[in-house]
């Protein structure tokens, strides 16, 4: 266990790709950090820098304490886990899980060779037990004797688990372990991730790019778009009060709706709408051009029979719009409209009266909603809880 520093970290390839700039983030002793953004964003490359397989353009990272710039990746104490397992394929289960501590006593130099014969064998059987008991942990223990090329997916996976973890290392790092394993395994093997994590109490870094994996799995979390941190927090946080409109949009499904508009006199304005923001939370907003984003599941649509006539109140508007389509999700649906030219996604309870194409109000609350200066990368703009 132990904490990680980064200070200033920058990462420059040939060719003046910044795939990482000036990172300052600190993870606390024994905590699941989880780096997420979309593919390129420069996740990879941090997490590399903090192993030592890529070298450090500018900055420093910490492990314990300790400045590691300089250290070779088996001197850091981190174990990795990779999306592609890289499993040795001519090896057994048994031997791929053994191989790293073999390797690592083989390295203890010259006095591994002067090793009495009986210290070697009790050596070895202390390994033997570890990778047993790592096994049964991770139930492959029946596979312990089979080459890679005659396991699933998962059972691999587990596999590659296994052999960080009988390494017993300071820090474990993940890069999209499991991105290559369907949908339901995956879900299956986020959880037994975590439960390792509560188990063991490791310092853990965890890179994906999906925000769902992100906020199931992690005590804070990263976000990161070309190369730049957008958000470091906790899930909650990121959700509740994402710091910009590119984490709005990217954390929570279905994704957050925008709504182009502007401020003025204490209402936002948008060619459709005018809806008053509360006081409360949005107090003295200067004029000016601006953007509300409001989640799917603060939209209601109303079916036009108990509808009524378009309304503002201080918990948000109704407006009239159409219904572009509908998804069933079994226990709620998804409903795409159209207000004005502004499409916007509705997570409602099942309504068996809506009908594509069909007119319905929609009632735009405002409780949980988010105004952001306009742009496509705009800043959250302050509400009340802002300054407490
Ligand atoms: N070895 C490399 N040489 C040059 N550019 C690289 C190299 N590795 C990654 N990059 C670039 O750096 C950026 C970040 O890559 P990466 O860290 O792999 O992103 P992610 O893991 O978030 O998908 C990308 O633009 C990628 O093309
Ligand atoms: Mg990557």
């Amino acid at each position: 266990m132990a904490t990680i520093e980064l200070n200033c970290v920058s990462k420059t390839y040939t060719g003046d790709v910044r795939a990482v700039r000036e990172a300052t983030l600190a993870f606390r002793d024994g905590e699941f950090i989880v780096l997420v953004g979309p593919s390129g964003c420069g996740k990879s490359t941090l997490l590399r820098m903090i192993a030592g397989l890529e070298a450090i353009s500018g900055g420093t990272v910490a492990i314990g304490g300790r400045v590691v710039n300089e250290l070779p990746p088996k001197d850091r104490d981190v174990a990795m886990v990779f999306q592609n397992y890289a499993l040795y394929p001519h090896m057994t289960v048994e031997k791929n899980m053994a191989f790293g501590l073999l390797r690592r006593r083989k390295h203890g130099g010259i006095s591994g060779l002067l090793f009495h014969r009986a210290e070697r064998r009790a050596e070895l059987a202390a390994i033997d037990r570890k990778v047993l008991d790592t096994a049964r942990t991770l139930g492959i223990e029946p596979l312990l004797a089979r080459l890679p090329r005659a396991l699933s997916g998962g059972q691999r996976q587990r596999v590659a688990l296994g052999r960080a973890l009988v390494r017993e290392p300071q820090v474990f790092l993940f890069d999209e372990p499991l991105s290559n394993l369907d949908a339901r395994l995956r879900i299956e093997m986020r959880a037994e991730i975590r439960e390792l994590h509560r188990r063991t109490k490791a310092s853990m870094v965890y890179v994906t790019h999906d925000q769902e994996e992100a906020m199931t799995l992690a005590d804070r979390m990263v976000v990161m778009k070309f190369g730049v941190v957008q958000q470091f927090g906790t899930p909650g946080e990121c959700y509740a009060r994402p710091a910009n409109r590119f984490v709005a949009g990217f954390v929570g499904t279905p994704v957050m709706n925008f709504i182009e508009g502007r401020v003025d006199g204490g209402a936002f304005v948008a060619a459709d709408m005018r809806v008053t923001l509360p006081a409360a939370r949005w107090p003295r907003m200067p004029a000016g051009p601006a953007t509300l984003g409001v989640r799917p599941d603060q939209l209601r649509v109303l079916y036009r029979a108990d509808a009524g006539a378009s309304s503002t109140a201080a918990d948000g508007a109704s407006v009239a719009a159409t219904v572009r389509s509908i998804e069933r999700l079994g226990d709620r649906m998804d409903v795409a409209v159209m207000i004005g030219g502004t499409r916007m996604t509705a997570r409602i309870e099942n309504d068996d009266r809506l009908v594509e194409g069909g007119s319905v109000l929609v009632h735009i609350g405002l409780g949980a909603a988010h105004l952001f200066a306009s742009g496509e990368d705009g800043a959250r703009l302050g509400d009340a809880h802002d300054a407490g």
